[in-house]
This record gives structure tokens, C-alpha cells and sequence, in this order.
């Protein structure tokens, strides 16, 4: 018999957060088939942050995860915009369905929009990871994470180090717990059917161009992998330009190259003039975002990364892929050299990524799992909020008989 529900709605809005969700919500559903008298009553909110079917709707086929309850369609914008209306969206759900929990993933702007809101409403917060921190806060995902996890109720960390920085933050211990990385547990999932995949059929259906794909592109063999978004990286113009000559020029003398490109990239290396000379380059393929199990295939084939993305970072560390990682700081240490992971920073210097460019083509995969990393972060996650929820409630009632007492 069902003596007690809990209603929860978890929220996605871009790219990153969806192979966060699909595993959580497949624990729930495993935890509603084995619980016979706590009911967990799921509600999936889309802020439609991310809308192309290549950036959104492409996950939720591959993950498996049901079309969102609800989508909010906000679409492209600037921060501000995206941020004050998805909490005017919000707010409207939140009214409406009365949630007991909001779970939030990442470090979007749809998850710091969804959190003020939930506070606001005075509704229990869960951060699924929680404590990253690149200690930049000119990056917009690190303004993000310090108001998500400053309201979070339960903040779910995936290493050690983020619930470290949470400590040293002044967060109440009992609000931390370290459950994992879930986006391993998609890895996990995935990768037997990933490696099913041949890296040739991967390109020839998402090139841009109709460019001649080198024979070791084709067998799988040899090649280096591209991926680039982030403002630092792309929003200059004259840093951008130096990254693509020596990816276009120098780089591919090395290696061939493969770079599915995300559409803010594009855009801007098309508005400064340099996308018609890099779709006639031989060597440096560029393709549409690719899908999950399509990036996953070329990451556990590819001989190095190049990427600013975070979920990648946390991929090459698993995988053992040698990571160059384009950015001055990281907020997943874990995944570095110095802790044992694949992965190198190297800024957007491109003598910096020139010498580990060179260094790391030589190098062997070493794969690295930090602890908890191993598959099962999302059931941990559901255990957490389902026995913080059974304390609080508890607490609740214990309260209000006191307050009864004290009335009369
Ligand atoms: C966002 C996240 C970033 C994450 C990245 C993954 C924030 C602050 N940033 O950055 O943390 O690593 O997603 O992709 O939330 N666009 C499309 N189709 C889409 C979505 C976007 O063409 O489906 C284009 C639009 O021109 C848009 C631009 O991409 O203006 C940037 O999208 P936006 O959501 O603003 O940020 P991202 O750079 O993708």
C-alpha cells in the first residue's frame, strides 16, 4: 500500500543536462517498481534553452528518455532573457503542480533560473552536480553554480574536491553528499552499443561539406578530435582565428582532424570570413553536433581531444582519450594530469596547445575512475532525496504537533 508520495520535478534546458536526467529518471522508475509504499510522482520540465532537433530532441530519442511533460520554449536569447523567462515559466508550473522537490542538473542557465524560482516558492531544492567550481566568475555556468548550490537543499557532489569546496563554503555538511558523476552512468549505459559504430559512418552522415574523408578517418585509425563553444574561446575574434589557423594548418599535419561544430561557433567563424577555407581543408572534417553515442564512438577511437566542454573533460578522464583542455581553469580538477585524469589545460595559447598538441599525440590512453564514478551514481541520487524527504517530513509533523501543543 502507498502511504506516501513524493512529487518531484527535475528540469533540462540544454545539451549538457540531458545525459544528467535520462539515468535519474530511470532510477525512479526502477525505485517505483521495487517500493511498494513510497510512491515517486515524476514530472520532466524542458526549458527549451536548447531546441534543435541536433542540440535537443536528437537526445531524447538516443537516452530514451520521454518527451518532456512540459516544455517552456525559450529558446536562444541573451543570459538575462533566458534567464528572467524561463522563471516567469516556471513559476506558472510550479504553482500549478505544487512539486515536493525541483531537481536541477549542471550549470545552464535554465538550472540557475529554475532554482531562484523554486526558493522563491519555497519549494526543497536537489542540485545534481553540486560544488564544481572554476573560482572564474567572469565564466557565465560558474555564476550559475554559486547561486544554485547558495539555495540547494541537498547538494549532490561528484567528487570529493566539489564537496570539499562546498565545506569550505560554509554549506551545513548534512545538506552535502557525495554520490558520483552520473553522467558515467550514461557512459556506462551506452558504450557497448557506441562501440558498435563505425567512426566512418559517423562522419559521412553529419559532414557539413562534401569533403574527400582520409583513409584513416575512414578505417578509424588516426585522428584528433574538436570541440569548441565556450565565450572565452570563440566570442574574440582574433583568438578564434589563431586557434582555427593552427588547428587548419598546423595540426592537421600531424592529424587528421574531426570537429562537429556547435552553432555558436559556427555562426561566428562563418561571420569572420574563415568557414568556406576550412570546408575545402581534406584534413580538418567539420560535422553537425553530433549525437551521443556518435561523439562517445569517436571519443573512445580518437587519438586526442581538443575541447572547452566540461561533460568531455569528465568522457576523455574514463576513457583515458588525452584531454586538451582549452580553457585557463577547470572546475573538474579530478579529471587532470596532477590527479591522475587525461587531461592537460592549455588556455586558448596556442603555443600552449601547440607543445601538449605534440606531446600528447604520442601518448598511450590511461584510464581514470575517480571513486563513485561507476554506473550507479543515479540510484544513490534517488535514495538521497527520498530519505532527506522522509526525515523532513517527519520533522514537519514533529513540528506541528509541538506548535498544536504549545496552542492549547
Ligand atoms: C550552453 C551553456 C553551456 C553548455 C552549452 C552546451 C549556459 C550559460 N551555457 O551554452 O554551459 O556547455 O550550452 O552546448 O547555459 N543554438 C542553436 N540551436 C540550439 C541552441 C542554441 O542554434 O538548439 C545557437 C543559438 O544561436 C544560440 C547559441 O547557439 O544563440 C548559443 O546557445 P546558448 O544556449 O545561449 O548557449 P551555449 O553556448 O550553447
Amino acid at each position: 500500500m502507498i502511504i506516501n508520495s513524493i512529487k518531484i520535478i527535475s528540469v533540462v534546458g540544454a545539451r549538457p543536462n540531458f545525459m544528467k536526467i535520462a539515468p535519474f529518471i530511470k532510477a525512479i522508475e526502477e525505485f517505483n517498481s521495487k517500493s511498494s509504499d513510497i510512491y515517486i510522482d515524476h514530472t520532466l520540465v524542458h526549458t527549451g534553452q536548447h531546441y534543435d532537433e541536433k542540440m535537443s530532441g536528437s537526445f531524447f530519442k538516443e537516452l530514451q528518455i520521454d518527451q518532456p511533460d512540459v516544455n517552456l520554449e525559450i529558446g536562444s536569447g541573451t543570459h538575462a532573457e533566458q534567464v528572467g523567462n524561463t522563471m516567469i515559466a516556471f513559476e506558472k508550473v510550479l504553482k500549478n503542480l505544487k512539486p515536493h522537490w525541483v531537481v536541477v542538473v549542471g550549470d545552464v542557465n535554465a538550472t540557475c533560473a529554475c532554482s531562484i524560482t523554486t526558493k522563491k516558492e519555497g519549494i526543497r531544492l536537489a542540485h545534481i552536480e553540486a560544488g564544481l567550481r572554476s573560482y572564474d566568475i567572469a565564466m557565465p555556468e560558474e555564476i550559475n553554480r554559486l547561486v544554485t548550490d547558495r539555495l540547494s537543499d541537498l547538494l549532490l557532489t561528484p567528487d570529493s574536491i566539489s564537496s570539499n569546496n562546498l565545506q569550505d563554503e560554509g554549506v551545513d555538511e548534512r545538506k552535502i553528499k557525495l554520490v558520483g558523476n552520473i553522467m558515467i552512468d550514461t557512459l556506462e549505459t551506452n558504450i557497448t552499443e557506441a562501440k558498435k559504430l563505425s567512426t566512418e559512418s559517423v562522419v559521412k552522415s553529419s559532414m557539413l561539406a562534401e569533403q574527400q574523408i582520409p583513409e584513416s578517418v575512414m578505417n578509424g585509425s588516426q585522428f584528433g578530435l574538436v570541440t569548441m563553444h565556450r565565450p572565452s574561446n570563440v566570442d574574440n575574434p582574433k583568438v578564434l582565428r589563431e586557434i582555427v589557423t593552427f588547428l587548419a594548418e598546423e595540426a592537421t599535419s600531424k592529424l587528421d582532424l574531426i570537429w562537429p561544430i556547435h552553432p555558436r561557433t559556427k555562426n561566428i567563424i562563418a561571420k569572420i570570413g574563415l568557414l568556406e577555407d576550412i570546408l575545402k581543408n581534406p584534413k580538418l572534417l567539420l560535422t553537425e553536433p553530433l549525437g551521443y553515442l556518435q561523439m562517445l564512438k569517436l571519443n573512445m577511437s580518437a587519438d586526442i581531444m581538443l575541447t572547452d566542454s566540461g561533460g568531455l573533460q569528465e568522457e576523455c578522464c574514463v576513457l583515458g582519450t588525452p584531454c586538451l583542455t582549452m580553457r585557463w581553469n577547470t572546475e573538474r580538477p579530478i579529471t587532470l594530469k596532477e590527479h591522475g585524469g587525461a587531461s592537460v589545460l592549455v588556455g586558448n595559447s596556442v603555443s600552449n596547445i601547440r607543445r601538449e598538441f605534440l606531446r600528447c599525440i604520442a601518448q598511450d590512453r590511461k584510464p581514470k575512475r575517480p571513486k563513485l564514478w561507476d554506473g550507479n551514481t543515479a540510484k544513490r541520487i534517488v535514495n538521497c532525496i527520498v530519505s532527506e524527504h522522509l526525515q523532513t517530513e517527519e520533522v514537519c509533523f514533529e513540528f506541528e504537533e509541538e506548535s498544536k501543543f504549545k496552542a492549547v
